[in-house]
């Protein structure tokens, strides 16, 4: 009911943009990066936007929430299982919902570490490749939806801009 973090981050670090293969939702995840105490680097700020159903919604929110803060190497390790067991549950027919989010924070990352020449694990870089198919495949499946969308977030990313 009071999703958290919603909106885009203006020069964001970070991008992630996913699609689901089964309803064909989709949803963007910025991430802005900072350094803890130990000097490590840390989610400093972290927003989505999710054209889905309410468990995509809820999920994206509370994925948000996991990740704030944490290092990167503890963000890549949210399941997710932990994101709907923090949730109290979710139906099972709901489940793959989940996946957007977590998916979605894993793009926003690998898009990070790229962007800056840094190190890819190797998990990250097979986990990438999955979701870049099946974004494919839904980019093809649902192309006016996916577009239409798209349009209406670049448009909000240029109105924060201004
Ligand atoms: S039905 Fe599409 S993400 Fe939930």
């Amino acid at each position: 009911m009071n999703p958290k973090n919603v909106g885009v981050i203006k020069d964001a670090d970070g991008v992630g943009e996913v699609g689901n293969i089964a309803c064909g939702d989709v949803m963007w995840l910025y991430i802005k990066i900072g350094e803890n105490e130990k000097g490590e680097k840390v989610i400093k700020d972290i927003k989505f936007k999710t054209f889905g159903c309410v468990a995509a919604i809820a999920t994206s929110s509370k994925i948000t929430e996991l990740a704030k803060g944490k290092t990167i190497e503890e963000a890549l390790k949210i399941t997710k299982d932990e994101v709907a067991k923090s949730l109290g549950g979710l139906p099972p027919v709901k489940m793959h919902c989940s996946l957007l989010a977590t998916d979605a924070l894993k793009e926003a990352i690998y898009d990070y570490l790229t962007k800056n020449n840094l190190p890819v694990p190797e998990e990250l870089k097979k986990e990438h490749e999955r979701i870049k198919k099946e974004k494919k495949f839904v980019e093809e499946r649902f192309k006016d939806f996916v577009e239409e969308q798209r349009e209406m977030t670049r448009a909000e990313e240029r109105e924060k801009e201004s």
